[in-house]
C-alpha cells in the first residue's frame, strides 16, 4: 500500500510572516475554515507566544476547526510551550511545534549559546511539551546549514524524549534538491531511533527551489509531511506553494506513489481567499491557480485541446477547483436559492440574521450586475463578514467628479461609530482625491503601501475587488473592498483598512 504524505499548512503562521500578510483573527478563522475544506491534514494555526492577537487567533481556531490537527509553534522554552498549549486546549487534536537554531552561525551569532547548551534546551523543549500532548514536533532551525554530527545528535536525543515529527527546515532557502533530498537521508540513517519519526520537510524559496526541494526531500530523504502554504505565502520569496505539492504528487502518482487525504477541488478557493485577504495578488502564469494556468492561446494548442484535452493538459482545470465562471443566480433568484448555493459553496453565515443581510446585499448587486457568478457571491460574503466586527467606519455612500484637465474631487459620506459624516477631498486622481476626503475626517495619517484593483471575473461588468495596504507606527494593514464601482471599492477598501489599524487587538507585523 502506498504510504501517506501528511500536508501541514502553514498559511497562517509562515505566510503571515510575508510582510503586509498580517490577518486579523476573523481572517484567520475564514482561512481555517477553508483549510479545514481542503482537508489539510495539520494547520499551523500561529505562533501563541508572539501576540495575544496571535494567541486568540489559534485559540479560537482550535475551538472551531474538527478535522484537522491544529498546531502552533513554539520557540524551545517552557513560557512559549505552556502559551501554545494553552491557545490549543480546546483542539479536538493538537500539536505543538518547537523549534531552535542548530547552524554555527546561528548558534553564536543570534542565539549566542554553544551547541551543547542548543543541545540541552531541545531536550528540555520537547520533554515539557510532551506534558500537553503526545503530538511533538521539532524543528532544527537553519536545519539545511548545520553540521551533520550534531544534528544528528539533537535529533537523536529529542526522539528519545517522545518528538514525533522532526522537521528539517531549510530556513533561508539554501538548499539544492538532491543535496537537500541527500543530506535528510544520511539523517535518516544515521539517527539510530529514526523511525521512531516522521520526517518532515520545510523549504524556503528564496532560490526558487522550494518546491523541488521538498519533492527531492520525499523521493530522496523519506519525508512524509510536507510544510507549505497557500500560493507559496511566506516570508521573503515565500515557503514551499501546497497547490503545487498536492498537483504534482497526484498528477504524477506514477512516480511518486504516494496517497493524500486532499480534497483538491478546493485548491482555488483557498487560493483566491488567501490571496484576497492578504492582498497578495496571484502571477496569471503561477502553477496550477494562476489565472492562465489553463489557458490555451496558441492556435496549435487549442486545436489539440479540442480534439483531446490531453494532448496539452496534464491536470483538468475543475480537479483543482476552476469554475467556468458560471452565471449561478440573477435579479429574480430568491432567498432559498441563495442560500443553497451559500452551502454548495461552503460558506457557514452563522445565523439568519446575517443570510438577511447578505442576500439584501446581493439584492443590491443584481439591480447594479445582470450576471452574478461565485465569485461575486464569496465577495459580498466576504464583506458580509467583516460588516459585523464591531467597526468603527462604515461606508454609506460617495460622489465623485473627474474631467479631463480638472483636478478630481469627491465627497464620501461614512460612519463613525454610528453617526453619519460628510467629507471632500481633491486629489491627483480619483482615488488620491477619496483618500484624501476620508482622511480630512480621520486624520490616521496612515501610509499607503499598495493599492491594487482585480476584477474578480471577467468582462466588464466584473465587480472591481480594490486592496489597499497601509502602515501606521510599525502595523501594516490590509483593507478589502468590493464593488462593480472601483471608485466606491477604493473608498470601502480604505475604510476597511481603517478599521483594522484601529483595532487593538491586531499585532505588530509578525516576524519572529
Ligand atoms: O523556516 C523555518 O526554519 C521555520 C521554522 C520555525 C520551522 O519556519
Ligand atoms: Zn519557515
Amino acid at each position: 500500500m502506498a504510504d501517506k504524505l501528511i500536508i501541514f499548512d502553514t498559511t497562517l503562521r509562515d505566510g503571515e510572516q510575508s510582510p503586509g500578510a498580517s490577518m486579523t483573527k476573523d481572517e484567520k478563522i475564514r482561512i481555517a475554515k477553508q483549510l479545514e475544506r481542503l482537508k489539510v491534514d495539520v494547520i499551523e494555526a500561529g505562533f501563541a507566544a508572539a501576540s495575544p492577537g496571535d494567541f486568540e487567533a489559534i485559540k479560537a481556531i482550535a475551538a472551531t476547526i474538527k478535522d484537522s490537527t491544529i498546531c502552533s509553534l513554539s520557540r524551545a522554552n517552557d513560557r512559549d510551550i505552556a502559551r501554545a498549549a494553552e491557545a490549543l486546549a480546546a483542539a479536538q487534536r493538537k500539536r505543538i511545534h518547537t523549534f531552535i537554531a542548530t547552524s554555527p552561525l546561528h548558534m553564536e551569532k543570534k542565539l549566542r549559546m554553544s551547541p551543547d547548551q542548543v543541545l540541552e534546551q531541545a531536550i528540555q523543549a520537547v520533554r515539557y511539551a510532551r506534558n500537553f500532548t503526545d503530538d511533538v514536533e521539532f524543528s532544527p532551525e537553519d536545519g539545511s546549514r548545520s553540521e551533520m554530527d550534531f544534528l544528528c545528535r539533537v535529533i537523536e536525543a529529542v526522539i528519545k524524549e517522545g518528538a514525533t515529527t522532526i522537521n528539517f527546515a531549510d530556513t533561508v532557502g539554501y538548499g539544492v534538491p538532491e543535496l537537500y533530498g541527500n543530506m535528510l537521508k544520511t539523517l535518516r540513517e544515521r539517527v539510530p531511533n529514526s523511525d521512531k519519526a516522521i520526517w518532515s520537510v520545510h523549504c524556503h524559496n528564496d532560490l526558487g527551489m522550494a518546491v523541488a526541494n521538498s519533492l527531492a526531500g520525499v523521493m530522496i530523504g523519506g519525508a512524509r509531511q510536507v510544510e507549505c502554504t497557500i500560493n507559496g505565502l511566506g516570508e521573503r520569496a515565500g515557503n514551499t506553494a501546497l497547490e503545487e505539492i498536492v498537483m504534482a504528487v497526484r498528477t504524477r502518482k506514477d512516480y511518486f506513489n504516494l496517497e493524500l487525504g486532499i480534497d483538491a477541488t478546493q485548491i482555488v478557493p483557498a487560493s483566491k481567499l488567501v490571496s484576497q485577504i492578504t492582498g497578495f495578488a496571484v502571477q496569471p502564469n503561477k502553477a496550477v491557480v494562476g489565472a492562465n494556468a489553463f489557458a490555451h492561446a496558441s492556435g496549435i494548442h487549442q486545436d489539440g485541446i479540442l480534439k483531446a484535452r490531453d494532448t496539452y493538459e496534464i491536470m483538468r482545470a475543475e480537479d483543482v477547483g476552476w469554475s467556468a465562471n458560471k452565471i449561478v443566480l440573477g435579479k429574480l433568484s430568491g432567498r432559498n436559492a441563495f442560500k443553497q448555493r451559500l452551502e454548495q459553496l461552503g460558506v457557514e453565515l452563522e445565523s439568519e440574521v446575517e443570510v438577511n443581510a447578505a442576500f439584501a446585499r446581493f439584492k443590491d448587486l443584481a439591480d447594479k450586475k445582470s450576471e452574478i457568478f461565485d465569485e461575486d457571491i464569496l465577495a459580498l460574503v466576504s464583506d458580509e463578514e467583516h460588516a459585523h466586527d464591531n467597526e468603527a467606519f462604515h461606508f454609506v455612500s460617495l460622489a465623485q467628479h473627474s474631467e479631463t484637465g480638472e483636478r478630481p474631487v469627491a465627497k464620501v459620506v461614512f460612519s463613525i461609530e454610528g453617526k453619519e459624516v460628510s467629507c471632500e477631498g481633491h486629489g491627483n486622481g480619483p482615488v488620491d482625491a477619496i483618500v484624501n476626503a476620508i482622511e480630512s475626517k480621520t486624520q490616521s495619517g496612515a501610509e499607503l503601501l499598495l493599492f491594487s484593483v482585480n476584477a474578480i471575473t471577467t468582462g466588464t461588468q466584473s465587480q472591481g475587488e480594490v486592496t489597499m495596504r497601509l502602515s501606521k507606527s510599525g502595523r501594516i494593514v490590509n483593507g478589502v473592498g468590493a464593488d462593480p464601482d472601483i471608485v466606491v471599492a477604493s473608498a470601502k477598501a480604505y475604510l476597511s483598512a481603517l478599521n483594522k489599524l484601529q483595532s487593538k487587538a491586531e499585532k505588530l507585523n509578525p516576524q519572529i
